[in-house]
């Protein structure tokens, strides 16, 4: 069974509590531990009057059954003086219910002005007041949790509720506007519909219906609501008779009555009625970036294609269909761009490597001796390939960039990607799905270094209010997003993004405003500017493979991602993993609020068995390797002496192709000196990385240890003075 949920400690104003549904929530807030504020101005139905009655005899019944309660007598529409009780009895406020009411229904035509005002103060201005006067307090303390009430009659409407409809649809859209400013410091808000049987509901509910709707099966949900463990904001439920559901908007497709360059007619939106209210494949806009993005694909539309005649509806669909399945199969030109290790570094800590992590360190500094590249810097090259306005290109489709949402990514290595090079990319329209509300385009992006495809990656684009086109809604080109498992996870891994992250990620290619313009933001309905969506995947793959591969970028195959919500710069990403095999399922939340920001993804490993069999045979066509011999055996000669002006152990890192493909150990510490394949035995004062065939060069006089080192074509680790010395051990070999 799960633990009860409790308000211990918690102080909750209940306003207009002296009876029916208020009443309810009062007592079962005091049963289950808070402590309660009971408001109740105490008049009648339709507001007439005042009395302490009310309020005093739910405080003596609360009381009575061992909990604490408080009274307030004081209209909602004094809000502060309402506050004040909780703040001078408890000295806090966490939870307010509005919940006061009244009513003076009259037909349309009969609603005086004082009938009208009245409801309006009593409702909207009350709960304004009220809520306003507990806000900052909820902020102070970063919690708060609060419920409007609304009713039917708003929702629907109502005869003879003109005044009372206005107020209470009023109220859910204050609410709306609150679940958004309060949501940062963790205030809730939701507003519910009720249905029971009270003093209000009296004169209009049969007997036996009255009877049964009783508030005690509403309060639960308040309850529920304003625990701390409910994460639920912005929500509309409609309530009642132990039944409880969820509202929300739906928009049809729609149809566009406008043309380029025309007036815009009366008789074009008559035509166009049907699709206008065609409820088939509608969308359910969440917010008003939602709504506003359609508003930005209609104008661009419109500009792109003159829009659509009152008389070519249906021609428009065919045209935009055969459009989309044109795309399929069109090839962006072929893209090239050359990255050093300064790239590889910067995309390292634009998706949060630090030197705080010392296993880190391989990823942000080039002289480590696994220095190595993320495997996610995969996505960046294939990004810019399509970003370079390849994409506006394709013929069929009229794509507007503000209207793209990054809908998913997958990513597949065939090898650990180069910490420097040049990569080739080639882009193809894998396929264009119907989503109803939008478009997907599959963009594969296939990277080549030289001719060896390194990586594949899959880019799902969704454009908002594209769809609708009669195309296919799945595609067997499509990599398949995959449901985490059901239990708790085996590993979870935070990191805390800065407030700089986007502005860092950005730095790696993605130049696109919506990250680092605070107007920009604002005009594309953001609160301020929000982290790549790539940036966050780039932040999961690093916890997954340090979670469950020691950071070996060798054992990093694949990786499948679904966007699911944006993340602010600052907040906390946190990687819930569960392992199934070579399989580790994720999910990333932000841990402020508890959304899921990555969902139904994945990272696939290369099994630990299949990297030992391919690590090749080491050194085995090195050029360095005849060096190194001819060291040892010279060595045995002059070892003494060369011992005693170096006394140091250098440990070699020989690479081919970017991977370390020997290791060498020169001592000229101990004894008379050795060498010998593999890493330092004891601890090496210097390790150098370096390239066999630059060794090579080196050895052969024609490239200076030194220039080496600052250009970054030989890298050292530990003392690096005694480098210095290198040229010494290393000359006499040039004739060899
Ligand atoms: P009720 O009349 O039993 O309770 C409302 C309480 O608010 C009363 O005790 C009243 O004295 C108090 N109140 C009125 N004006 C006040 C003011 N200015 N300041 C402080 N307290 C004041 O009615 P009920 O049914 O419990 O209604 C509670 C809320 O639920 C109301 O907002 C109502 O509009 C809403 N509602 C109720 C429905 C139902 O089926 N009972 C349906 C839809 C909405």
């Amino acid at each position: 069974m799960t633990s009860p949920l409790r308000f211990d400690g918690r102080v909750v104003l209940v306003t207009g509590a002296g009876g029916g549904l208020g009443r309810a929530y009062a007592l079962a807030f005091a049963e289950r531990g808070a402590l309660v504020v009971v408001n109740d101005l105490g008049g009648d139905f339709k507001g007439v009057g005042k009395s302490s009655l009310a309020a005093d005899k739910v405080v003596e019944e609360i009381k009575r059954k061992g909990g604490k309660a408080v009274a307030n007598y004081d209209s909602v529409e004094a809000g502060e003086k309402v506050v004040k009780t909780a703040l001078d009895a408890f000295g806090r406020i966490d939870v307010v219910v509005n919940n006061a009411g009244i009513l003076r229904d009259r037909s349309f035509s009969r609603i005086s002005d004082e009938d009208w005002d009245i409801i309006q103060r009593v409702h909207l201005r009350g709960s304004f007041q009220v809520t306003r006067a507990a806000w900052d307090h909820m902020k102070k303390q970063k919690y708060g949790r609060i419920i409007m009430t609304s009713s039917a009659s708003g929702i629907y409407g109502n005869f003879g509720q003109a005044n009372y409809s206005a107020a209470k649809l009023g109220i859910l859209g204050l609410a709306n506007t609150l679940a958004i400013e309060g949501r940062k410091n963790n205030i809730h808000c939701n507003t519910i519909a009720p249905n029971a049987g009270s003093r209000m509901t009296q004169t209009v509910m049969p007997e036996d219906l009255f009877e049964a709707l009783k508030p005690e099966y509403v309060a639960p949900l308040v309850l529920w609501l304003c625990h701390e463990s409910c994460e639920e904001n912005g929500g509309l439920f409609e309530v009642g008779a132990g039944w409880i559901g969820k509202l929300r908007w739906e928009r049809t497709l729609g149809a566009i009555a406008r043309q380029k360059n025309q007036p815009m007619t009366p008789e074009a939106v008559k035509a166009n009625w049907e699709k206008i209210c065609d409820f088939d494949n509608a969308s359910k806009p969440q917010n008003i970036q939602e709504s506003v993005a359609g508003m930005i694909e209609v104008l661009h539309k419109i500009d792109a294609e003159g829009g659509v005649s009152i008389n070519h509806t249906s021609h428009a669909t065919s045209t935009a269909t055969s459009g989309f399945a044109g795309a399929i199969g069109y090839k962006l030109p072929s893209f090239s761009s050359a990255y050093t290790e300064m790239e590889t570094i910067m995309y390292a800590l634009g998706v949060g490597a630090s030197v705080k992590d010392p296993k880190d360190l391989k990823f942000v500094y080039e002289g480590s001796s696994d220095f190595s590249c993320l495997p996610t810097f995969g996505v960046i090259i294939a990004q810019k390939s399509m970003m370079g306005g390849g994409l506006a290109e394709i013929p069929g489709l009229s794509i507007n960039f503000a209207q793209v949402l990054h809908g998913e990514q997958y990513l597949e290595l065939y090898k650990p990607l180069p910490t420097s090079g040049k990569l080739k990319c080639e882009a193809v329209v894998a396929d264009v799905l119907d989503k109803g509300s939008g478009a997907v385009i599959l963009m594969d992006v296939y990277s080549y270094s030289g001719k060896e495809l390194i990586c594949y990656n899959q880019f799902s684009l969704f454009l908002v209010g594209s769809g609708g086109f009669g195309g296919k809604r799945t595609s067997e080109k499509l990599k398949v997003a995959l449901d985490v498992p059901s239990r708790s996870p085996d590993a979870v891994l935070r990191d805390t993004t800065s407030l700089n992250q986007a502005a860092l990620y950005r730095l790696s290619g993605d130049w696109n405003p919506l990250h680092i313009d605070p107007n920009f933001a604002n005009l594309a309905g953001f609160e301020k500017p929000i982290l790549h969506g790539l940036c966050t995947f780039g932040f999961s793959a690093r916890h997954v493979l340090r979670q469950f591969a020691d950071n070996d970028v060798s054992r990093f195959k694949a990786i499948k991602t679904r966007f699911a919500k944006p993340v602010y710069p600052g907040q906390t990403l946190q990687t819930e993993m569960w392992k199934e095999g070579n399989r580790i399922h994720f999910q990333t939340k932000v841990q402020e609020t508890g959304d899921i920001v990555i969902s139904n993804a994945y990272v696939d490993l290369v099994p630990k068995s299949d990297i030992s069999a391919k690590t090749p045979s080491e050194g085995g066509e090195l050029q360095s390797t005849l060096v190194f011999e001819e060291i040892g055996r010279r060595l045995k000669e002059v070892g003494r002496e060369v011992v005693k002006k170096v006394k140091a152990v250098f440990e070699w890192h020989i690479t081919k192709g970017g991977d370390i493909a020997a290791k060498w150990t020169i001592d000229l510490k101990n004894e008379s000196g050795k060498v010998y394949k593999g890493p330092a035995k004891g601890c090496a004062d210097t390790t150098i990385i370096i390239s066999d065939d630059d060794f090579m060069q080196v050895v052969l006089g024609k490239l200076d240890p030194q220039k080496a080192f600052f250009s970054g074509r030989l890298k050292a680790r530990g003392n690096i003075m005694l480098s210095q010395k290198l040229q010494m051990i290393l000359k006499d070999y040039a004739k060899l």
